[in-house]
């Protein structure tokens, strides 16, 4: 996975030109910034700051962590805003900050979390937040015909997809698509007032941590 999204950070952006998307994608970069006016921000799996782009302007401060040193290469060209820092590292060992950030956002990675590592990230994440923090999770829902098909699935029900770089390069890629009711279990007892949103393309995860 952190591999795959290294070689693919120059081609990544393109799933962002679909054409079917973008009505979708207008009325998520009006709503999703509004979550997070004034808030310090800890951004998981930032990629190329296609969404860093639009939290970043109304956040007080914004830490994009991510694996990749190449991704971050696109999103500084595209995030300006000074108070915004680019953290590599780990999603499932985040660093302790001083003070714990109130809010989080997570653009396309729950559903690159394996079933059996989706408590220990969220209790990771948990740590380095304040009690009350919104957590917001937006991915992609699967839509037939725009998503890439289902290849196959492992012993504990991940699925997977084949992805082609433009380089020829074929990799096995793990993708879920949680339903609400799985997205609400996996924060029991962590997360208070879930809500969940969809699009026709896309679905938002919202909860307060407890
Ligand atoms: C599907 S991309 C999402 C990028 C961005 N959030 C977006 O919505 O456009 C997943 C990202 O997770 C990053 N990643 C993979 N494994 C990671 C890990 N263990 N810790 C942090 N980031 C990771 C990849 O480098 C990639 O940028």
């Amino acid at each position: 996975m952190k591999e795959y999204y290294a070689a693919r950070a120059k081609e990544y952006d393109k799933i962002y030109s679909k054409p079917e998307r973008q009505a979708d994608l207008r009325l998520i970069e009006t709503w999703l910034p509004q979550n997070y006016i004034g808030k310090h921000v800890l951004e998981i799996a930032a990629g190329t700051g296609y969404w860093t782009q639009f939290i970043a302007p109304v956040a007080a401060s914004l830490v994009a962590l991510d694996s990749s040193a190449e991704t971050f290469e696109v999103a500084r060209n595209r995030v300006s805003e000074k108070h915004v820092q680019w953290l590599i590292g780990d999603a499932y060992e985040i660093p302790m900050p001083d003070p714990l950030f109130d809010a989080s956002f997570a653009g396309f990675w729950f559903s690159h979390v394996p079933k059996s590592r989706r408590r220990e990230f969220l209790i990771g994440l948990n740590r380095v937040l304040q009690k009350g923090a919104k957590v917001i999770f937006l991915d992609n829902s699967y839509v037939q015909g725009s998503s890439t098909p289902l290849t196959e699935s492992d012993d504990e029900g991940n699925t997977y997809q084949h992805r082609t770089l433009a380089d020829g390069s074929l990799h096995s890629v793990l993708k879920n698509f949680p339903t609400e009711y799985e997205l609400i279990e996996s924060i029991d007892g962590l997360g208070a007032h879930p809500a969940y949103r969809t699009w026709q393309y896309f679905w938002a995860f919202e909860y307060e941590v407890a």
